[in-house]
Order: structure tokens, then sequence, then C-alpha cells
């Protein structure tokens, strides 16, 4: 497996993968790297000839008072797992190498990057945008591998896709969880034992809220309630937002009936986690 830190060197080799004809999968992660990211990382391995994970904590999205600095960086056992996964080449360049002077060209999708966690991170989608087109540019991958654990970028991405012609396939990959429910999150790290124990409730309550449309209630606004009253009856964990949206547009939906993400952030202590579910209308 290479690790590659510049952008020239990692051409050279993608130009050697093509040239044999074959297809590249790329799998875009911040590091830190957990079952969440080895679940796309497979997927990429078993579907793609040559395999790229690119690891790099991307400042651009990352707001002023968020946690850049503190970003976990394991460098060494992530790529130690690469290599276990039959990953062919990890790109990991440093800030200057991605960013060697000030950014003035930015990608931006409006409407979608605007609700959900683009109120309270304003600048975050165009910092994913603008990092995720300049790796589709530098790697030229035929798929592209998500998590639907951030079920806003994935939409984000799929629309910056298709509105700019880029030619990738984007993939969705369903939600990895930890036995007892909680979405795995790099992030999750952070989190000391009781702040563990409370960070249930984002699963309790989109699991209530699951079970309030398979019974029926199709209200909004009556299965928010419910999930705020979840939520709101821990201690260290305060409400970002709870959003029921259409899964296309990420448009609120006052009622539930047609296909729709039902998502949440919330902070506990100073770490903010998000989640969430798709569910259908009963038939
Ligand atoms: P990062 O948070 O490292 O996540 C990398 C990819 O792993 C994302 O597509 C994310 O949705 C997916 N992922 C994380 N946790 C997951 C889980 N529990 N189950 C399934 N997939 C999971 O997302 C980013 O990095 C960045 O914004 C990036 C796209 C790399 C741009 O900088």
């Amino acid at each position: 497996m290479l690790i590659v830190k510049t952008i020239h060197e990692t051409r050279i080799h993608i130009t050697e993968a093509r040239a044999l004809g074959k297809t590249i999968g790329l799998v875009p992660t911040m590091g830190a790297l957990h079952e969440g990211h080895f679940s796309l990382i497979r997927r990429c391995r078993d579907e793609c000839e040559y395999c790229v994970v690119s690891i790099f904590v991307n400042p651009t999205q990352f707001g002023p008072n968020e946690d850049l600095n503190r970003y976990p960086r394991p460098f060494e056992a992530d790529t130690r797992s690469c290599r276990e996964m039959g990953v062919d080449l990890v790109f990991a360049p440093e800030p200057d190498e991605m960013y060697p002077h000030e950014n003035i060209t930015w990608v931006q999708v409006e409407k979608l990057s605007e609700h959900l966690c683009g109120a309270s991170r304003p600048d975050h989608f165009r910092g994913v945008c603008t990092v995720v087109a300049k790796l589709f540019n530098i790697i030229q991958p035929d798929s592209a591998y998500f998590g639907q654990k951030d079920a806003q970028q994935v939409a984000v991405i799929q629309r910056m896709v298709s509105d700019l012609n880029m030619p990738v396939e984007i993939r969705s990959c369903p939600i990895v969880r930890e036995p007892d429910g909680l979405a795995m999150s790099s992030r999750n790290r952070y989190l000391n034992p009781e702040q563990r124990r409370q960070s249930l409730c984002l699963f309790e309550a989109l699991s209530l809220a699951r079970e309030l449309v398979c019974g029926g209630q199709a209200n909004s606004a009556i299965i928010i309630e419910h999930m705020q009253e979840i939520i709101t009856s821990h201690s260290e964990v305060r409400i970002d937002y709870i959003s029921i949206v259409d899964n296309t547009l990420l448009q609120p939906l006052l009622k539930i009936d047609r296909p729709a993400l039902i998502a949440l952030a919330v902070y506990i202590g100073r770490t903010r986690l998000i989640d969430n579910i798709i569910v259908d209308p009963p038939a």
C-alpha cells in the first residue's frame, strides 16, 4: 500500500492504475478511522479495482470555535487499518498541500446547505464541497463512497456532482452503529463515561420516532415533541436541532406522507453529535 502526501505523486499513481484499465474508487475521510469508515472502504475495495482512501482533516469545513485543533489524528493506526483492508493508496496531504495559498474559490450548494447542520455551521458545507471537489479533481475516481451517517453531506454532494456534471458515481452506505445503537463517529472518543451513557438518547429518540411513524403517526410536530421529551430528560445533552425533512431536497415536512429523513444534532458537553433515520409512511 502506498502512502502519498503530494498531489503530484498521487496523480502519477492514478495515471498508472488507469493505464492498466483499473476502475478507481475513493473514500474521503478525516481519519480517526472506525467501523463506519471501514464499511465504506470494504465496499470500495469490493466494487473498484484500485481503492484510494484520503485522510485529511479539512480546515475549511470547521467553524472558528470548533474542534479542528483537537480533532484526533491517529495516523499510524489509520494507515495500518487501511493496509489490512487492502487499500491501494492512502492520500494524506498536509494542509499546505491542499491549500497552498488563501482559498478564494469555493463550491457552494445553495438551499440544501442551509437547514439542519448548515444553520449552526454556516460555512461547513462550503468547506466540505470545496475539498471533495478538489479530491475528485486530484483522484478522478469512478465512484466515491459516503456514509448515510452524514445524510445532509450525501445529499449536498450528490447535488454538487449533478449540477457540475462531475463524472463520478456517489455511493451512499448505511450507518454503522455500536452494539447499543450509538452511531459510530470519530467524535465519540471525546465523551466521558457519563456522556457516553447519555449519548444513547439520540438513538432512543430516533427509535421512538420510527415506532410512532410505523404506528400511523404522520404529524411531524408531534413526533418532534416526543423526541424532545426524551432528549431533554438527559442533563448533559442540549438539542441543536431535530428536523423531519423530505429525503431529497431536505425541505421541512409537516406531514410524513412520503419517505422522510428524521435528523438530529445535539451537544453533549462540547461535543456535537448527529444521527438520523429514513422512514417511509406505512402503506
Ligand atoms: P469523516 O467524518 O471522517 O467521515 C468520512 C466518511 O465516513 C463520511 O462519508 C461519513 O459519512 C462516513 N461515516 C462516518 N461515520 C459513519 C458511520 N457510523 N456509519 C457509516 N458511515 C460513516 O465526512 C467527512 O469525514 C468529511 O466531511 C469529508 C467527506 C472527508 C470531507 O472532508
